[in-house]
């Protein structure tokens, strides 16, 4: 939720900054801005309604000199995308630019004080309103930029990342953060500041990631200083190396990330059981969770939270975990879970699920748990996130950066790393039958194999996406484990293609979906083998006796569904707590062909962002 950039050293900003920007994007892409330094020291500032190429395009004929920039690609949240909202913001005297993720809550009460104090305001943002706040105490108090910064961010309620650069101090960026992800690249005689690794791994591999509440003064051919906002006291930078590789960000020859996450699912979910599972040993092993054992095997209830599609993975961890290990599960939204005073006890376990680690809901409903005296456990993607961080322990799900908006390859891993804790919890407590974990074992290392063959039908999938991309709306209908695939196929449609798309529960269809079944109806099923096969076969007929179009996900030679089926597409056999990592993958490709074929950006939906850092 909006991307930060900040460079000062040798080279030209300018490079350096957009070029971060265009790998941040997908924090959001409404409006884009740089504000740059140059060498006679006036502070040139480029703002732009958009992507960040019109802003790269438009700042080509203008002064982008200068060796220290910052520069910012927004997702709005108070103010309307447009030239004058968009970061960097100045404060009253033009010396100050600052650029800001997050949001200041209480911005309308310190707007109003400063009002009255004579400052007047351009946009309709609360980033500038800190950055006039910063101002007038730096003013009125006499205090050097640093305190004046601690002093106002000590005034402000909510969460920030910010970069600031100040005409009077042509070698300095103050940078501050408090729930939103802030990493300081430390370079030869440089410094790259961003808000994921992204744009700093060309040029260091030294990174320092900052902490919640501190303040890091960053002057070129000076060593960082950081500051605690609380009781001020200096703190030693910890500086860890980046294992990122620069290919990992790249399309790599695909057309768009969102379908190179999806071609590399065969790998990621590899990558996900890498050292995890022996099937010939009969093992599942969770390192980063090996300490709460224990707790895990005695467990009265396991509580998952997550947002969107993490969610969607909490529901099919909580079918796994129950079926495997009888504890009771319940999944929760963050932003639910947050807000209602939920009941949780000191021998619950709370499972984060967030690719990102940062989704405030999620990270807000881990501190509650916490507070309350559960056990947290977090499945992230991000090495080093706030989430990853804010949890007693976890699983990485390793499935590398995932760029493109639409979660793809992050939900296969967190299911994959649900399916090994499920195991793993189910071999502690001798839950499992011997034979049927020993199956499981072999079924789910042949997973990624499986993937592969589904892959195979990529084509045929775009065909049965051209047929069908001028559809108004979609209905996607499962039971059991397919039950949250149809949600995950439905959200990756509305996503990316902008129609309206449902998921429900196949049998649910007659109280109240079935209403809406004609002829220019598609409904997609989940109808591949399990225990619900022959209801989801009659739901099957149900829409059919009502013209709807079917198009069918089955098992491999599956012979009743295609006399009612307009288009079958085959996945491979497995156990049927296996099958969402399979039969997710045609409905993952059936969105993203049919929002291409409809000319949308489906690596950069509107409105939406990839990291939401807001509630
Ligand atoms: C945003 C993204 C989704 C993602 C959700 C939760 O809405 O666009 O793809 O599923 O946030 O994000 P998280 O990083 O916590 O998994």
């Amino acid at each position: 939720m909006c991307g930060i950039v900040g460079y000062v050293g040798d080279k030209n900003a300018f490079p350096v900054l957009i070029k971060g920007l265009y790998r941040l994007e997908y924090r959001g892409y409404d409006s884009a801005g740089v504000a740059l330094l140059n060498e006679k020291g006036e502070l040139n500032v480029y703002k732009k309604k958009g992507k960040v190429s019109e802003l790269d395009a438009y700042c080509r004929d203008k002064d982008i000199s200068g060796n220290i920039g910052i520069a910012h690609t927004r997702w709005a949240t108070h103010g309307e995308p447009n030239d004058i909202n968009a970061h960097p913001h100045l404060s009253q005297n033009k010396k100050l630019a600052i650029i800001h993720n997050g949001i200041i809550e209480n911005y309308s009460s310190l707007k109003e004080g400063l009002k009255k104090r004579g400052h007047q305001f351009l946009s309709e943002t609360d980033t500038e309103v800190l950055v006039h706040l910063i101002e007038d105490i730096q003013h009125h108090d006499k205090l050097s930029l640093e305190n004046a910064v601690i002093a106002a961010l000590n005034q402000v309620v909510g969460a920030y990342a910010i970069v600031i650069i100040d005409k009077e101090n042509p070698d300095t960026l103050i940078v501050a953060k408090k729930s939103s992800p802030m990493v300081i690249g430390i370079g030869k005689n440089e410094y790259v500041i961003a808000s994921d690794a992204s744009p700093i791994i060309e040029y260091t591999r030294n990174v320092v990631y900052l902490d919640d509440e501190t303040v890091a003064v960053i002057k070129k051919g000076e060593d960082i200083k950081i500051v605690n906002l609380k009781d001020r006291k200096e703190i030693t930078p910890y500086i860890e190396e980046l294992t990122l590789e620069l290919e990992a960000i790249e399309k790599g020859g695909y057309e768009h990330f969102m379908l190179k996450e999806i071609f590399e699912q065969p790998k990621s979910v590899k990558d996900s059981m890498r050292g995890r599972i022996n099937a010939s040993e009969g093992k599942v092993f969770l390192g980063g969770i090996k300490d709460y054992e224990d707790t895990l095997a005695k467990a009265k209830r396991i509580i998952i939270v997550g947002c969107g599609t993490s969610y969607h993975a909490g529901l099919i961890g909580e079918y796994l975990l129950e079926d495997f290990t009888r504890i009771p599960v319940e999944v929760e939204y963050g932003s639910e879970f947050r807000y209602r005073n939920p009941i949780i006890y000191p021998d619950d376990v709370v499972i984060a699920i967030s690719q990102s680690g940062e989704t405030a809901d999620t990270l807000a409903a881990i501190e509650i748990a916490k507070q309350k005296g559960a056990t947290v456990l977090g499945i992230c993607n991000v090495v080093g996130s706030s989430i990853a961080r804010a949890t007693h322990a976890g699983s990485y799900t390793h499935a590398g950066p995932e760029i493109g908006v639409a979660s793809t390859k992050a939900f296969t891993a967190q299911v994959t790393v649900l399916t090994l804790m499920a195991l793993h919890i189910a071999q502690l407590k001798k839950s499992l039958p011997v034979n049927r974990f020993r199956s499981l074992l072999y079924e789910l290392e042949a997973i990624p194999q499986k993937i592969e063959q589904v892959l195979e039908s990529d084509k045929y999938i775009q065909e049965i996406a051209n047929i069908y991309k001028d559809a108004k709306n979609f209905l996607y209908l499962g039971r059991g484990f397919g039950y949250p695939i149809a949600l995950e196929g439905a959200l990756k449609l509305k996503e990316i293609s902008y129609i309206h798309a449902e998921g429900y529960p196949a049998a649910e269809m007659k109280h109240g979906p079935i209403a809406l079944i004609d002829e220019n109806m598609p409904v997609v099923f989940l109808a591949n083998k399990g225990p619900n096969y022959e209801k989801v076969l009659s739901n099957i007929q149900e829409v059919k006796a009502r013209k709807g179009k079917i198009i069918a996900i089955v098992t491999a030679g599956d012979k009743h569904v295609k006399q009612f089926a307009d288009h079958l597409i085959e996945i491979p056999e497995t156990d049927e707590a296996l099958s969402p990592l399979i039969s997710v993958i045609p409905l993952q490709l059936l969105a993203y062909h049919i929002a291409v074929l409809r000319g949308c950006n489906v690596d950069q939906p509107r409105n939406l962002a990839k990291s939401v850092t807001v509630e």
